[in-house]
């Protein structure tokens, strides 16, 4: 099976204006689509591609132009200074899991197998979705079905799971996924019990937390003129990025200078959002949710 098909890889790579001898970061290497296209414009610049799950590895590409790095994107200044890298040309970012990840059953990502609650992306990592379904108490269950999969119902799903739980632990995808079918009806079971799973997979991975950090770690290592580029899969990250992208900050807040004008890092180099045309999305469903924002560093 196909590790992933990229999303967007025309739009987001055109967006990063390769220059041949440019220095860019790719934040999610996966299969390596949009990193190969990245290594296909440079002669004689680097492309340092970064993924926290050791699978990943396996894509890596052959060139002296390329460094796979396998460590969590919200290092990348850190790993950047290591590499004794001062500034970039460009990054881009095609965030959450590969296709990879749902169809490997035994990753516990999807519903669509049984197999152990675990769904991390990187394993090294101690905190498992089994741990989280077991460990975390109702109010902080609350919070993550409520914030990161935005299920209306999250109290009563809390509450249903910490009760199920005291009768016998829930440590497989199954498990959950039988308590989730009590609370929906079959026209809306898919769909609700992909915010369960969204929900929980990025508590485990703390997505949004890397995502900030990354945010604020690429400004500072992007050059004057150096785009950055995202691409994101639900609500939360894309609110995040654009808030980050008009701002500089990851509170969302703009900044004015004595004479009131607004001081943002960034110009704006898609003025609307871009989206993959129908065409893309009947080639590859997982496409369906995808949002691309280019930004450019002020010179
Ligand atoms: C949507 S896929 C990227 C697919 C890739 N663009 C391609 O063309 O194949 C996202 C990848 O980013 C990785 N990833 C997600 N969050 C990460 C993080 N915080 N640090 C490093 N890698 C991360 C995942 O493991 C996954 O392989």
């Amino acid at each position: 099976m196909k590790y992933h098909v990229p999303v967007l890889l025309n739009e987001s790579v055109e967006g990063l204006n390769i220059h041949p001898k440019g220095i860019y970061v790719d934040a999610t290497f996966g299969g390596g689509g949009h990193s190969a296209a990245i290594l296909s414009k440079l002669n004689g610049g680097h492309l340092f591609s970064f993924d926290q799950d050791s699978d990943a590895k396996q894509n890596a590409l052959e060139s002296e132009w390329f460094t796979f790095v396998h460590h969590n994107f919200a290092y990348v200044k850190n790993f950047m200074q290591y590499f004794e890298v001062e500034a970039v040309d460009g990054i881009l970012a095609d965030l959450g899991v590969s296709s990879h990840h749902f169809d490997d059953a035994q990753r516990g990502f999807s519903f669509r197998f049984n197999a152990p609650l675990d769904m991390r992306m990187d394993r090294s990592v101690k905190k498992s979705a089994a741990d989280v379904v077991n460990e975390y108490d109702e109010q902080n269950l609350t919070r993550v079905f409520k914030t990161y999969g935005e299920i209306a119902n999250a109290r009563r799903l809390a509450q249903e799971i910490v009760a199920r739980r005291s009768e016998s632990p829930i440590l497989t995808t199954d498990d959950l996924k039988r308590i989730g079918q009590r609370f929906c009806n079959p026209q809306t079971e898919s769909k609700y019990l992909s915010q369960i799973f969204q929900a929980l997979r990025i508590e485990v991975n703390n997505e949004m937390q890397a995502l900030k950090d990354f945010l604020v770690g690429g400004l500072q290592i992007l050059k004057p003129g150096g785009r950055f580029v995202v691409i994101t899969y639900h609500s939360l990250e894309d609110r995040l990025v654009k808030n980050f992208f008009k701002t500089g900050n990851v509170e969302g807040e703009l900044s004015q200078d004595f004479y009131g004008n607004v001081q943002t890092p960034f110009v704006a180099i898609s003025k609307k959002v871009i989206v993959p045309s129908d065409e893309e999305i009947k080639e590859n469903n997982r496409a369906r949710s995808a949002k691309l924002r280019i930004v450019e560093k002020h010179g």
